[in-house]
């Protein structure tokens, strides 16, 4: 079942999320339908504090696998990297944000075992944006003050509940989470 994505506004949005302590049905359940939701929109990651649920869970896919987070950490990053990014939770809106360009990262998978990924370019930067969320962190907090109050307009029609997606958009592969 698809579920609605939160968009920027919205309180879960910026809330600390709790550890999972027991994968059940119900994380289950929440994992399917975030993926369905995620290829829906697609995106490349979704974490689920923007379905509403806040628990240190993500997803990701950026086109070789299906990936799930729970508990996650990163161990390591290194090197920096500027380079657009979008995110669900505002629709259309895209930003250059720097980031580590490697990460190390642990984390609990849907079976409850542990797997580490050394991950570089797009998947250590969903990896990041993805842990972010929950942490209550979203991507407009990680650019500069200037460009935030540049994009002032476009994030109050974001939390006033509008798109800035163009038909353009919408017809085009974006890697958002
Ligand atoms: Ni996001």
């Amino acid at each position: 079942m698809q579920r609605r994505i939160l968009h920027y506004g919205e309180e879960p949005l910026r809330e600390d999320s709790r550890e999972v302590s027991e994968i059940n049905d119900e994380i289950r359940i929440l994992v399917k339908d975030m993926f369905e939701t995620m290829y829906k929109s697609n995106g490349v990651g979704l974490a689920a504090p923007q379905v509403g649920v806040n628990i240190r869970l993500f997803i990701i896919d950026t086109g070789n696998q299906p990936l799930v987070f729970i508990n996650p950490r990163i161990l390591k990053s290194s090197g920096k990297e500027c380079a657009e990014e979008g995110c669900l939770s505002f629709p259309g809106l895209r930003e250059k944000v720097e980031r580590a360009q490697r990460v190390t990262a642990r984390a609990t998978d849907l079976e409850g075992g542990e797997f580490e990924v050394q991950a570089e370019g797009l998947v250590a930067r969903a990896i990041q944006h993805e842990l972010d969320h929950l942490d209550g962190v979203l991507f407009v907090d990680r650019i500069s003050k200037a460009r935030r109050l540049q994009i002032r307009r476009e994030l109050e029609l974001l939390a006033a509940g509008e798109s800035l997606e163009t038909e353009e958009d919408l017809d085009q592969e974006e890697d958002q989470g």
